[in-house]
């Protein structure tokens, strides 16, 4: 008789296979179907069942071995020291718990940890023969990896022989140098807009690029695909001045032997000092130019190491401390379609309800039809979900393995799916658009919403619950409105007590007094950002002045191009546009005029109060092609002016710079209001800024002052 309940043995068993079969597409592969976290999560509960009965552990269970078998094509490389994994934390009191085991060991008050990002790469080997690169391997299954050197060398990060260092003292004769091989974040977008354009398979993220593209057989491949590598650790050494005393003295040795190692590593005292690197670390997460999955806390004296050992698949001196997952899979049970304020419709998957990037995501952005197509995403889909810091869901890969046979095939719908009138798509644009205007309740919402929001007229509690019981009772229906609301009106609606509708009046009458540049800004102009509504009303003084500027004036205000130009003179020209503004001056709301009638000087207007430096630290995203640069000149000119290019545009965005055809990032920016500029803007802005041309763009915030 078995101590173990029949369905738990079968759980074990089921267990085990699974994790097996993830092994092997992730290892042997590349081609991973489920997220790590829900490897890692599979995984515990295996350790856990066998923790529990010991009796259920197998030889063959994945707990007794590390990776899964090499690819048959590459040659096998034995590591003279294994590559060990690293245990998991992911809470406080999980990290609190390891510390406790360290002190219990060791006898100590207090332990000092040498504590690192955990590159989010892949595991390598590098076999140093008297200085000289011999052989590279993967991780393999920890004894034994592929033998991926011809590829390793294309690597320009990955120095081909060891210089002495500064001391000028003897390189050593043998050397097993580890660490991670990565994708930057800039080079896999690059690498991902490749594979669109020429209608290939994009990578899933960052790693899966860097993996895909090291264990390519034709090395060209991998040469042409950039990847990068930093140093963590060392595994067997002979002769040469390695120290023995602490984990930050080998960093440092690295170091001095000119291999990439990570700014960002410090030393800290405790658990303290452990989570307070970090909260540290999470923060400057996504300004890193690379992606990291946590923290991985070494305690920092060898001998304690030492002393610490191993346990059979990690050592016991140091931990992972994961971030939350920021992919999961779950399910789409529906699409719908959002209309935007400029009447975008948006599609919209709704999914079962999936806790990702620290919360639970119930939507997911699928942007627009095309988006739809190249993903090819049904209805009853399994997918990757990805949500990283304040960016919005989206969905990543469709799991089409897993594709039943009743998933239904989703279309645009051909009329707005509020007001009901026609939906288009302008040949050339990716958006399909609701063509009710200010017709379209939704559009309506939006505006009014839009028009209320914190950095527009700021009216506090007015929610999007409220507006949509004001305009589906047509209590409302223009922002003008909102200045004939009392608080009975107000307090008649379900839900809403007496008390929280005067606040509500009282702040709609507090609006009224206001500025140029806000109320520019809360017309919902399409295009106008918070910004170029400042830049607006610096040079044009007065409203009347602007409703009544042609194209060409308006665009000798730096940052209007004719797009915008086009978007001001179109919204003025239509006769509600102007009577809501009518009724808003009659309704009392009121700003500050210039008395005079000059202007600013024509070009770059002063720029929206950003600090001297208009390049510099900012955040820029490109979308759309641009008339004259390319994409990378583009790129280039920002980061060496020393801006970031980021992939997507969230509250962080300074800068969108947009070309023909902008996507929906485009769209984003406007109701983020962030500053968008066309070429000449972004020439002009580059000129303008005084940013040392050699400052290395990929600079990154150092803890180690
Ligand atoms: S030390 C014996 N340091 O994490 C411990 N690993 O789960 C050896 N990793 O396969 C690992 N960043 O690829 C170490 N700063 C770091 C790391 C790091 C990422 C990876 C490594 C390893 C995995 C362990």
């Amino acid at each position: 008789m078995s101590e173990y309940p029949e369905h738990i043995w079968r759980r074990a068993r089921e267990l085990r296979e699974t994790i097996e079969l993830h092994n092997y597409n992730y290892y042997s592969l590349d081609a991973p179907t489920i997220p790590d976290a829900e490897y890692d999560e599979l995984f515990r509960e295996l350790q856990e069942l066998e923790r529990h009965y010991p009796e259920l552990v197998t030889p063959d269970s994945p707990t007794q071995r590390i990776g899964a078998a090499a690819l048959k094509e590459f040659s096998k490389v034995h590591h003279r020291t294994p590559m060990l994994s690293l245990g998991n934390a992911f809470s406080a009191a999980e990290v609190e718990a390891f510390d406790r085991r360290v002190r219990q060991t060791l006898g100590t008050d207090e332990v000092e940890y040498a504590v690192e990002p955990k590159f989010d790469g892949l595991a390598i080997s590098l076999c140093y023969e008297k200085g000289v690169l011999a052989t590279g391997a993967t991780r393999g299954d920890g004894y034994i990896g592929e033998d991926v050197t011809r590829n390793l060398r294309t690597i320009r990060a990955i120095p081909l022989r060891l210089q002495p260092n500064r001391d000028n003292t003897a390189v050593p004769a043998f050397m097993e140098v580890r660490g991670e091989v990565l994708m930057l974040r800039s080079d896999f977008e690059k690498l991902n807009r490749q594979q669109r354009e020429k209608n290939e398979r994009e990578f899933i993220n960052p790693r899966n690029a860097a993996a895909g593209s090291l264990r390519q057989l034709d090395p060209g491949i991998t040469a042409s695909r950039r990847l990068t590598f930093f140093a963590y650790g060392i595994g067997a050494c002979e002769g040469g001045d390695l120290p023995h005393d602490k984990q930050n003295h080998v960093m440092d040795y690295l170091e001095s032997l000119k291999f990439p190692v990570m700014r960002e590593r410090d030393t800290v005292l405790g658990v303290a000092g452990l989570l307070e690197y970090h909260g540290k670390i999470s923060g400057m997460r996504e300004q890193l130019a690379y992606e990291i999955d946590g923290a991985v806390y070494k305690v920092n004296d060898l001998a304690q190491q030492e002393k610490l050992g191993f346990v059979s698949r990690a050592p016991r001196f140091a931990i992972a401390h994961k971030f939350p997952a920021q992919e999961a899979t779950t399910q789409v049970l529906g699409i719908t379609v959002h209309v935007g304020r400029t009447g975008a419709l948006t599609p919209v998957a709704r999914l079962r309800p999936v806790f990702v990037g620290g919360v639970t995501v119930t939507n997911a952005t699928l942007h627009n039809e095309d988006e739809i197509r190249r993903k090819d995403v049904m209805i009853g889909d399994s997918v990757i979900v990805r949500r990283a810091g304040d960016v919005i869901p989206e969905v990543v890969a469709v799991q089409k393995e897993k594709r039943s046979a009743d998933a239904r095939f989703f279309a645009m719908p051909t009329h707005c799916p509020v007001c009901g009138s026609k939906a288009v798509r302008l040949p050339g644009e990716a958006l399909t658009r609701c063509t009710g205007g200010l017709f379209c309740p939704a559009q309506r919402k939006q505006s009014i919403l839009h028009f209320a929001s914190r950095r527009a007229m700021n009216i506090r509690g007015l929610g999007d619950k409220l507006v949509d019981h004001l305009v589906d009772r047509a209590i409302i229906e223009t922002p003008a409105d909102l200045y004939k609301l009392d608080a009975t009106a107000v307090a008649a609606l379900e839900r809403m007590a007496e008390k929280s509708a005067r606040n509500i009046v009282n702040a709609i009458e507090k609006s009224k007094d206001t500025t140029l540049a806000r109320i520019i800004y809360s017309l919902g102009i399409r295009n106008v950002g918070e910004t170029t509504a400042r830049d607006l009303a610096r040079h044009f003084g007065r409203l009347d002045r602007l409703m009544a500027a042609n194209a060409e004036s308006l665009q000798q205000v730096g940052d209007v191009g004719p797009v915008v130009a086009q978007s001001i003179t179109s919204f003025f020209n239509e006769a509600h546009n102007v009577e809501v503004i009518r009724q808003l001056r009659a309704r009392g709301v009121h700003w500050q005029e210039s008395e005079d009638t000059g202007q600013t000087k024509a070009g770059l207007s002063p720029h929206k109060g950003f600090d001297a430096d208009k390049v510099a630290g900012k955040t820029f995203v490109l979308t759309g092609s641009l008339p004259n640069l390319s994409r990378e000149d583009a790129r280039d000119r920002i980061e060496s002016a020393g801006g970031k290019v980021t992939g997507s545009v969230s509250r962080n965005t300074d800068y969108v710079v947009t070309g023909v055809d902008p996507g929906s990032k485009y769209d984003k920016a406007v109701e983020l209001g962030i500053a968008i500029l066309d070429e000449a803007g972004l020439l002009q802005l580059l000129q303008n800024s005084q940013a040392d041309s050699r400052l290395d763009s990929r600079l990154i915030p150092s803890l180690n002052p």
